[in-house]
């Protein structure tokens, strides 16, 4: 018996498949226990110049060399984005071939029909690379973790983000704009083919759909997520959640609380305790922890993004997958959500309780102060901790921080709206949620 692969592209990610499977080919096909060979892999330009140029014969753009192609077992897509990518996918299932993909984009928003119809064709759909790159994450929950109960799951799920705030965080000039950094990200590798699905936390809380699936059997969309993505961060709020002792990391949690209650989810620029494990994770590398009601913490971290570290969990999806597909026995796959919790049972945005972290900046005159603490009173939010900085002749703009304690986003939301029609206000508010993990 063989198991032959084709792939479905071969930028980035099938590259560095192709990287692991040329170099290692004796070793997998050892591990698998019959040969494994990677033969094929579909591109649009076949003429484009290539940094890793594959051997003569082995690129094709025709995706149909792969799909449908009785003579290959495992299709493995890694072209990204939604079509073809879903129809080929489809087409590849019903087929009889297996698949395994790393397209969260893809998994997050059509995951129920793709995932539906590997099972009734009995093929494999597997997806380790689409949650936090070569991180196990999906193999933890499905497997290492199948006798808990998941308490919460939080997590670094974006390389890019993850560099850019690393570097605004160590920054201490604090004046280099965050898309200073994104070039460099790209220029990595990191980045989306469109870099704004990084940006905008998209690509993250397409993971954390993916992983709340997994943990608790309910399918959010991205917009119950209500995805923040870290654009409108500026150097200032660095200086800030330092001294205030805090890390900005983009967050991703999806949490049960222990008294019961609905799954709240929610994917933002979050200051964190500098001495909390998920403050340390630098540079483009992810990290996940998750609670279990038997297990305890586990803590997950490693490479997030890049060639080889998104290729090393294809390619043990490829193993499995060939492992699976030689005894003709298919896996029973974790359906991705619909047997679990029911969408309504999933936090509305805006109900999230935590504390927040405010900069107002206003002219420094009498009763402005006040004003702003009038108006948190009302809404019921209550002050931690005020701090003033610049200083100079009355009226002039001054920045003015405050720390809230726990209150609800949707109150905090409605109380800056109202104080944005002081004249004191001299520019936007600036709010970033502050996690503090103590009930979590
Ligand atoms: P990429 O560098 O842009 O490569 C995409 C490949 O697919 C290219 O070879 C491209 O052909 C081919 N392709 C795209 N559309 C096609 C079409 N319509 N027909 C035929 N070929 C097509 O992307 P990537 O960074 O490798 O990412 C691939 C997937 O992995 C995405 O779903 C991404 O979200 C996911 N992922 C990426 C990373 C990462 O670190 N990069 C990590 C985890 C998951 P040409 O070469 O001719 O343009
Ligand atoms: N663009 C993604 C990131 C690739 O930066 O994390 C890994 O999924």
């Amino acid at each position: 018996m063989v198991t032959n692969v084709g792939m479905l592209g071969y930028g980035t990610v099938g590259a560095g498949v192709a990287w692991i499977m040329f170099g290692q080919g004796e070793l997998l096909s050892q591990k698998v226990g019959h040969p494994l060979r990677l033969v094929k892999a579909v591109v649009r330009d076949l003429a484009a110049k290539r940094d890793n140029p594959p051997p003569l014969g082995f690129l094709t753009d025709d995706p149909l060399e792969v799909v449908g192609n009785p003579d290959i077992q495992v299709v493995v897509e890694v072209m990204g984005g939604i079509e073809p990518a879903r129809s080929l996918i489809l087409r590849a299932l019903e087929s009889g071939q297996h698949v395994v993909t790393a397209n969260k984009a893809l998994l997050a928003t059509h995951g129920r029909e793709l995932f539906d119809t590997a099972a009734a064709h009995g093929r494999e759909l597997n997806f380790e690379a689409a949650a936090a790159g070569a991180i196990p994450v999906i193999r933890t929950l499905k497997e290492g973790l199948a006798a808990n109960r998941i308490r919460s799951v939080f997590g670094i799920l974006n390389g890019t983000t993850n560099y850019i705030l690393d570097l605004m965080t160590k920054d201490r000039t604090h004046s280099v704009p965050y898309e200073a950094h994104l070039k460099a990200a790209q220029d990595l590798g990191y980045a989306e083919a469109d870099p704004t699905m990084d940006v905008d936390g998209t690509d993250a809380a397409q993971k954390l759909v993916l992983l709340t699936a997994l943990a608790y059997g309910t399918l959010p969309t991205v917009d119950d997520v209500r995805p923040e993505g870290i654009t409108r961060l500026e150097p200032l709020d660095f200086v800030f959640a330092d001294e205030l002792g805090y890390v900005i990391k983009l967050l991703a949690m999806a949490n049960l609380p222990k008294e019961g209650g609905r799954l709240e989810v929610r994917l933002k620029p979050t200051m964190i305790p500098k001495e909390h494990l998920l403050a340390g994770v630098p540079g483009a590398m992810n990290a996940v922890m998750i609670r279990g009601h038997a297990a305890g913490d586990i803590f997950l971290s490693g490479a997030g993004a890049g060639m080889r570290p998104t290729a090393s969990a294809v390619v043990g999806d490829i193993i499995d997958t060939a492992k699976v597909g030689a005894t003709g026995h298919p896996s029973a796959q974790p359906s991705l959500g619909w047997h679990g919790i029911k969408a309504e049972g999933i936090l509305p945005p805006g109900e999230s309780r935590t504390r927040h972290f405010l900069r107002f900046t206003v002219r420094d005159l009498p009763g402005v102060l006040s004003a702003i603490s009038g108006i948190l009173g009302r809404h019921g939010i209550s002050i931690a901790q005020v701090i003033q900085r610049g200083s100079g002749p009355e009226g002039a703009p001054v920045t003015l921080v405050m720390l809230t304690h726990t209150a609800k986003e949707k109150d905090v939301e409605e109380a800056l709206v109202e104080a944005s029609r002081l004249d004191a206000l001299t520019a936007g508010t600036r709010r970033v949620t502050v996690e503090d993990f103590g009930d979590k």
